[in-house]
C-alpha cells in the first residue's frame, strides 16, 4: 500500500456515477416502476455514463427484480446496486447484480458524530469494524467495491481519514465523500479533498468520488470544486433529482467540465447530444415538470426574448451563447417573441414565414404585434401570419355553451363529455364523446364538432383569484399537422378553461395553413 500524490494530472478522466435510479429514485414523486426504471437505464447507458447505480436491492423485492432486469438488459456502463453494512444486504446486491457484465457494489455507512451518536449509536472503533466486516464479506464477489462515508463532510477530520483509509485497506476500490445534507461550499469542499487525497493510506488505482446533495443550491460547485480538490468520480442525477433538494444535476456539471476545461482538470465521457432527450423522457415518465430557466435543459436554456440579446443572437450567435443547443441535442435555438423584443427580431421572423413588409408597414405590425404580446405573453408564427393576413388572432370563432360530465358506475368506469359549442355562421353544434378522464372526453367531443385533429402534447391547468372570485386558467401545447401550436384561456371551471384553449390553439393554427399562396403573394407584392 502506498500514499499516492495530491497532484491531478491535467486532462484526467472524471467518471460519471449517475445515482437518478437509487438516490433520485428515493425522493418524493419521481417514484418508478422497474419498466420505467428499465427505459431511463438504455438512455442512461446511451448517455454514456461510467457507472448505472440501478436501485438498493435489499429496500424491496420490486428495487431488486428491476435491478435484476436492468443488470441483464445494459451493456456499457457498470452496474451498482447500494447497501447496508449489514450481510443480507450485501448478499441482496450480490443476488440482483448477478447478471450484469461490471458489478460493483456501494457500501455506505455513517461516520459524522451526529450520526453515529444518533442513529448508529455505535462509537469510532465500532464503525471501522463494521466497515472491515461488510468489505472483508463483500471482497471477491464483485468486480469493484466503492464506499461511502455518509455526511463525511461533518465528519471530525481525522477520522474521516480513519474510516476511508481502512475501507481502502479491505478492499474498497471508491471512495465516496458525501455531503450528504448539503452543508458544504465550494472552497470547503475542494480543501477536504485536497486533504483526503493527501493523507488516505490507498492503493493507486482508488478513486476520490463526490456526491453532493444541494440543500443550498451549491450541489454542483461542490462537485467542481471537489474535482479541482482531486475527486475522479462525479456523483449525480439527472435534472439534479434527488433526497430533499436534489442532487448534483449531471447535465450541468457535465457541461460545466466541457464548456470550461480551462478551469476543471478532468473530462467526462459522457455524450452530450443525448442530455436533452434523457432529461425529458425523465419528466415524461415521473410526471414532473421543470423550471424554465433551467439550466441546460429548461425550456428557455436557450431562448433569447430581450430584444437587445436578439439582435446581438441574429449578429453572431456566440454574443449570447456559451454553448450551442445542438451540443446538449436541444431542438435549436428559440427567438421567442414576446413583449421584450424588438423590431429587429420581429422583422427577421417576418422575413423566414414569406414577408417583406415596408417600413410603414413594419412600425404597423410592431405596435399590433406588442399589443397580442401584453395580452398573451410569447406570440407564435400562427399570430404574426393572422396579423399579416388582417385575421384576428385574439380568441376562438367558437364559444363554450355548455359541457356535462358523466362517468359510469362500475369496478372499470368510463367518462362521457357532452359539449355545446356556437359559431357565428354554424349556430349551435354540440357532441358527446367518451374519453381516458372527463377533459379527454370533452377535447374529443371538440375535435368531432370543429372537425379540427389535434395530440394534446401538454395541458397545465391553475386556479387563480380573479376580481369576481374563483377562475381557472389553462395552457396547452398541441401538434396540428405538423406544427406545434399553444393556446391559453381563462374560464369559470378548469373543463371550460382547457376547452376555451384548444379552441384559441385551433384558433392560431387555422391563419397558419391558409397562408402559402397568400404569403407568396403578398411577399412578392411588397
Ligand atoms: O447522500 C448520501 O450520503 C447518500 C449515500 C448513500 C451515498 O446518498
Ligand atoms: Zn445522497
Amino acid at each position: 500500500m502506498s500514499t499516492s500524490s495530491v497532484e491531478p494530472s491535467p486532462h484526467d478522466r472524471v467518471r460519471i456515477f449517475d445515482t437518478t435510479l437509487r438516490d433520485g429514485e428515493q425522493a418524493p414523486g419521481f417514484s418508478m416502476t422497474p419498466e420505467q426504471k428499465i427505459e431511463l437505464a438504455h438512455l442512461l447507458a446511451s448517455l454514456k455514463v461510467d457507472v448505472i447505480e440501478a436501485g438498493f436491492a435489499a429496500a424491496s423485492p420490486g428495487d431488486s427484480a428491476a435491478i435484476r432486469r436492468i443488470a441483464s438488459e445494459i451493456n456499457g456502463p457498470t452496474l451498482c446496486s447500494l447497501a447496508r453494512t449489514t450481510l443480507s444486504d450485501i448478499d441482496a446486491a450480490a443476488e440482483a447484480l448477478a447478471p450484469a457484465r461490471h458489478r460493483r457494489l456501494h457500501i455506505f455507512l455513517a461516520t459524522s458524530p451526529i450520526h453515529r451518536e444518533a442513529k448508529l449509536r455505535m462509537s469510532r472503533l465500532e464503525v471501522l469494524k463494521a466497515i472491515e466486516t461488510a468489505l472483508t464479506h463483500a471482497r471477491g464477489t464483485f468486480d469493484e467495491i466503492e464506499f461511502s462515508a455518509e455526511d463525511a463532510l461533518r465528519t471530525e477530520e481525522d477520522f474521516l481519514v480513519e474510516a476511508m483509509s481502512c475501507a481502502a485497506a479491505f478492499g474498497a476500490d471508491v471512495l465516496n465523500v458525501p455531503d450528504t445534507v448539503g452543508v458544504s461550499e465550494p472552497g470547503e469542499i475542494r480543501r477536504i479533498f485536497e486533504m483526503l487525497c493527501e493523507q488516505v493510506d490507498r492503493p493507486d488505482h482508488v478513486v476520490f468520488s463526490a456526491h453532493c446533495h444541494n440543500d443550498l443550491g451549491l450541489a454542483v460547485s461542490n462537485s467542481l470544486a471537489a474535482v479541482q480538490g482531486g475527486a475522479r468520480q462525479i456523483e449525480c442525477a439527472i435534472n439534479g433529482i434527488g433526497e430533499r433538494a436534489g442532487n448534483c444535476s449531471l447535465e450541468e456539471v457535465v457541461m460545466a467540465l466541457n464548456v470550461r476545461p480551462d478551469i476543471y482538470p478532468a473530462a467526462s465521457s459522457v455524450d452530450t447530444t443525448q442530455l436533452w432527450a434523457t432529461s425529458q423522457k425523465l419528466m415524461r415518465l415521473t410526471g414532473t415538470t421543470l423550471a424554465p430557466n433551467k439550466a441546460i435543459v429548461g425550456k428557455n436554456a436557450f431562448a433569447h426574448e430581450a430584444g437587445i440579446h436578439q439582435h446581438g443572437m441574429i449578429a453572431d450567435r456566440r454574443t449570447y451563447e456559451i454553448m450551442t443547443p445542438e451540443s446538449v441535442g436541444a431542438p435549436g435555438t428559440a427567438l421567442v417573441l414576446g413583449k421584450h423584443s424588438g423590431k429587429h427580431a420581429l422583422n427577421q421572423r417576418l422575413a423566414q414565414l414569406g414577408y417583406q413588409p415596408d417600413p410603414e408597414r413594419l412600425d404597423d405590425v410592431f405596435k399590433a404585434f406588442k399589443a397580442l404580446a401584453d395580452a398573451h405573453g410569447e406570440v407564435m408564427d400562427a399570430d404574426l401570419v393572422a396579423i399579416m393576413e388582417g385575421y384576428s388572432p385574439s380568441g376562438s370563432v367558437w364559444t363554450v355553451l355548455r359541457t356535462e360530465l358523466r362517468t359510469t358506475a362500475g369496478p372499470q368506469p368510463k367518462q362521457f363529455a357532452r359539449v355545446e359549442l356556437s359559431h357565428p355562421e354554424r349556430g349551435r353544434v354540440s357532441d358527446i364523446a367518451s374519453g381516458e378522464g372527463p377533459v379527454a372526453a370533452a377535447f374529443a367531443a371538440v375535435q368531432t364538432i370543429t372537425g379540427m385533429k389535434a395530440d394534446i402534447i401538454s395541458l397545465e391547468t391553475r386556479m387563480i383569484r380573479a376580481r369576481e372570485g374563483r377562475e381557472f386558467l389553462a395552457e396547452i401545447e398541441v401538434e396540428l399537422d405538423g406544427d406545434r401550436v399553444r393556446g391559453r384561456a381563462r374560464g369559470p371551471d378548469i373543463v371550460t378553461a382547457a376547452i376555451d384553449s384548444l379552441l384559441f390553439a385551433f384558433e392560431r393554427h387555422q391563419p397558419y395553413h391558409r397562408q402559402p399562396a397568400e404569403t407568396a403573394m403578398h411577399a412578392a407584392a411588397s
